[in-house]
């Protein structure tokens, strides 16, 4: 049985061997594809695996149709946005993310680039400080969860948005919760982002939102670059010359965003969040075991093509 790690952006050493680990002990062969620049490489280690882990690869039709043995695909990490679900359930194929096994990476990342916009892209002047400033969470999943928890260390006042989640968790957990998202954009001075890219959230993130941060309002997004209309943050941080936007995913109009806003902007050259080794340990294993569970005990846990 051949399972393929398909990693565009590799995984730590140490991970790949605790996979390897994993699948050699249940009799499965492990093959490497990484740092492939040709989406045709792809296509060929695909088309005899019986099952892939992936991170942020995308996973088309065209993948899954050149796929001819494939019977599980698993996201190692969060957002499974990069999988064609349809492509995957029209062949029957069992596809699955990693829940919360990278989210503290995530989290970690999302207050330093707080810090880092507080005191100014670490340039000289006087920066401010996070403690007493009020922190909304969009969207209180595992990240979010971790972002707040860290937070509340520097003495942050966290609130949070999130309908599928109840005001009495949150509550529990020392958040203050709200009932709308604006009521989030309107009371905090930072916004950390924790929504999936989907139907309802791709470009939602724009000028009516951004316009009701308090002054001094900084935006910090390691979710993905598609929740945000570009165009129309553009427009606000024109009118707005005292937000701040940080992101550990480039948004398509880069150039414009650094030549316009300088120091009140910053993206990391590559999506980093959840490329920490602990990250790629955790999220890799749980693949890893997740793969052999299936093919042992036919758990299907964590399928997301239901
Ligand atoms: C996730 O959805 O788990 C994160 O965005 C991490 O993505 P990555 O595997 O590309 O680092």
């Amino acid at each position: 049985m051949k399972i393929l790690l398909a990693t565009e952006k590799p995984f730590a050493k140490e991970a790949v061997d605790g996979i390897r680990k994993i699948t050699e002990q249940a009799n499965m062969e492990l093959c490497l594809l990484e740092k492939y620049t040709d989406v045709q490489e792809l296509y060929a280690a695909v088309a005899d695996a019986d099952a892939m882990i992936v991170r942020s690869d995308q996973v088309t039709a065209a993948v899954v149709d050149a796929a001819k043995k494939l019977k599980i695909v698993v996201r190692a990490g969060a957002g499974y946005d990069n999988l064609d679900l349809d492509a995957c359930t029209a062949k029957k194929i069992v596809a699955m993310n990693t829940p919360g096994q990278n989210s503290n990476a995530v989290a970690e990342l999302a207050l330093g680039m707080m810090v880092f916009m507080a005191r100014n892209s670490f340039t000289a002047g006087t920066g401010g400080e996070l403690k007493g400033k009020k922190l909304g969470i969009h969207a209180y999943g595992h990240v979010g969860r971790l972002a707040a928890h860290i937070a509340k260390g520097f003495g942050m006042e966290v609130y949070a948005f999130d309908p599928y989640v109840s005001a009495d968790k949150m509550k529990n957990e020392g958040v203050i919760p709200v009932n709308t998202v604006e009521e989030l954009y309107k009371n905090c001075h930072y916004i950390s982002l924790h929504i999936p890219a989907n139907d309802e959230t791709k470009k939602s993130i724009g000028y009516n939102l951004l316009s009701l941060m308090p002054k001094g309002g900084c935006l910090v997004n390691t979710a993905r670059k598609e929740v945000i209309n570009e165009e129309e943050m553009v427009k606000i941080m024109e009118e707005r010359t005292d937000l701040k936007y940080c992101t550990d995913i480039a948004p398509d109009n880069n150039a414009t965003m650094v030549e316009k806003f300088g120091i009140r902007f910053f993206a990391t050259p590559k999506k980093m969040g959840a490329q920490t080794a602990e990250a790629n340990v955790n999220a890799g294993l749980a693949a890893a075991q997740q793969i052999v569970n299936f093919f042992k005990n036919g758990d299907k846990t964590f399928q997301v093509n239901k």
